[in-house]
C-alpha cells in the first residue's frame, strides 16, 4: 500500500491526546489538556439547544451569520477601540484551529517562510510545513520568556510572508508587552510582511497584565488579522467557534481557503456565541479574575513543594521547572510519563512545544479547573514527591 502524506505522517500522535489516554488508563488528575472543569455561561448554553430545536439548523452563510460577525466587530470596538466593517472584515470558522488553517491556506505559498515564537502551539508548524511553506522559529528565554530582538531580526529574509504570534500565549503564559509589540511591528513594515495574532486567550490575562492586540499599533490594521475563540471566551472549547477580524484585503484570500475546507459552523453555536459576546463588561473581567484565582492556587501548593515557577500573566498555563526531580538522562517525556504511573498526575512535557532541541526540564500545568482537581493533583504530588527525597 502507498504511505500516507511523508509530512504528516512525520509527526507523532500529538501528546495532549497520548497523555489523556494514560491518564484514562491510570486514573490520574489531568493537568494536561487545556480544558476548563466550567461548564460556561447557562444563557449561552441554552440559547443554542433552542436554537437548534426551534429548526435553525441548515448551512448559514459562509462568512458567518450576520448576528455574530456583527457582535465580533462591536467586541473589536469595545475593548480594543477597533473599528470593523463586519460585512467585509469579519469571518466566523469553526474554531481558532480552522482560522489558523485557514489564514495560512489563504496567505502562503509554497517556499513562502513563516516566523514562528517557540514554544510555540503545536499545530502551526506541521501544517505550514503540510503547505510547503518554510517554518523559522525563534526561541523566547525562559525563565522570563524574553523576545531576543537580534534573534528575531536576523530570522526575516526577503522570502518572509508571515509572523505567527500568539498573547497571550500558549504555553509560556506570557503577554507581549508594548514595546515588544512594536519592535514586531517595526520588522513586519520593514519587511512587507503580515502577521496572524492566535488571541484566543485575550481575556484571560492576569494583574497588572494587558492584552495589547498587535493590530492597534501604528501600521499594523493593514497587515494583521487577529484570532479568536469562543471555546476559551466562554470556556466551551468543544465548540470550536472561532473568529478572524481583519483587512478586507487579508480577508478575501482567507475565505476563499474557509469555503473549500468547512464552508460554515453550526448555526445555533453562532448564533449563542453572538449572545455571549454582547455579555457585559464584567462577565470578560471576571475571566481573567477567576482564572488568576486558579493560577495563585495552583503556584501556592507548588510553591510549597519548592518548585520552581515561571511567570504567567495569562492563558491557563502555568510553567514548572522539575530538574530536581529528573533521573540522570531523563528527560520531560519520560518525565511525564514516570509522573502519571508513579504519582497519577498529568503534565505536559514542554518540548512538545518545540520543533528541535528543545528544553528538556520544564512542563505545563493546566490550570483552568476547580479547586478540588488542583487540591487533588498537589495532594498527589506532594506525595509523590516525598518519596523522592
Ligand atoms: C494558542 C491556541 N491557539 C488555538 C487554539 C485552538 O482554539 P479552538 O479550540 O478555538 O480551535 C488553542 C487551544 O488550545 C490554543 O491554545
Amino acid at each position: 500500500m502507498k504511505a500516507g502524506n511523508a509530512t504528516l505522517s512525520s509527526y507523532g500522535t500529538t501528546i495532549f491526546e497520548a497523555m489523556s489516554q494514560l491518564a484514562r488508563e491510570h486514573a490520574a488528575v489531568n493537568l494536561g489538556q487545556g480544558f476548563p472543569d466550567d461548564k460556561g455561561p447557562l444563557e449561552v448554553r441554552k440559547a443554542a439547544a433552542e436554537f437548534a430545536v426551534d429548526g435553525h439548523n441548515q448551512y448559514p452563510p459562509m462568512m458567518g451569520m450576520p448576528g455574530l460577525r456583527q457582535a465580533v466587530a462591536a467586541h473589536n470596538r469595545r475593548f480594543y477601540g477597533l473599528e470593523v466593517d463586519w460585512q467585509t472584515e469579519v469571518l466566523i470558522t469553526s474554531g481558532a484551529t480552522e482560522a489558523l488553517l485557514d489564514g495560512y491556506m489563504g496567505l502562503l505559498d509554497a517556499g513562502d517562510e513563516v516566523v514562528l515564537l517557540e514554544p510555540a502551539y503545536d499545530t502551526y508548524a506541521p501544517v505550514i510545513r503540510r503547505l510547503g511553506a518554510v517554518p523559522r522559529s525563534v526561541r523566547l528565554v525562559p525563565p522570563s520568556w524574553s523576545l531576543p530582538h537580534d534573534e528575531l531580526e536576523a530570522a526575516f529574509t526577503p522570502r518572509t510572508k508571515l509572523l505567527v504570534l500568539n498573547s497571550p500565549m500558549n504555553p509560556a503564559g506570557k503577554v507581549f508587552a508594548r514595546d515588544e509589540l512594536a519592535f514586531i511591528a517595526s520588522l513586519l513594515e520593514k519587511h512587507d510582511a503580515f502577521a496572524m495574532c492566535d488571541e484566543v486567550y485575550e481575556h484571560l490575562v492576569f494583574g497588572d497584565a494587558r492584552h495589547v492586540p498587535l493590530m492597534t499599533l501604528p501600521g499594523m490594521r493593514q497587515r494583521v488579522v487577529r484570532i479568536g475563540s469562543a471555546g476559551k471566551t466562554f470556556s466551551l472549547t468543544g465548540w470550536k467557534v472561532g473568529y478572524i477580524t481583519g483587512p478586507a484585503a487579508m480577508l478575501r484570500p482567507i475565505t476563499k481557503a474557509h469555503q473549500f475546507v468547512t464552508f460554515t459552523t453550526p448555526p445555533n453555536l453562532q448564533h449563542a456565541v453572538a449572545l455571549g459576546l454582547g455579555f457585559d463588561d464584567a462577565y470578560f473581567h471576571g475571566l481573567g479574575a477567576a482564572m488568576a484565582r486558579s493560577r495563585d492556587r495552583l503556584a501556592a501548593g507548588l510553591a510549597a513543594l519548592d518548585v520552581p515557577l515561571l511567570a504567567c500573566d495569562g492563558t491557563y498555563f502555568l510553567v514548572l521547572d522539575v530538574s530536581r526531580w529528573l533521573r540522570p538522562d531523563e528527560d520531560d517525556v519520560a518525565f511525564c510519563r514516570r509522573l502519571v504511573v508513579d504519582a497519577g498526575l498529568v503534565l505536559i512535557p514542554m518540548s512538545a512545544f518545540y520543533e528541535t532541541a528543545p528544553p528538556r526540564h520544564l512542563v505545563r500545568a493546566c490550570f483552568c479547573k476547580e479547586d478540588a482537581t488542583i487540591d487533588g493533583a498537589l495532594q498527589r504530588l506532594q506525595s509523590w514527591a516525598a518519596k523522592q527525597r
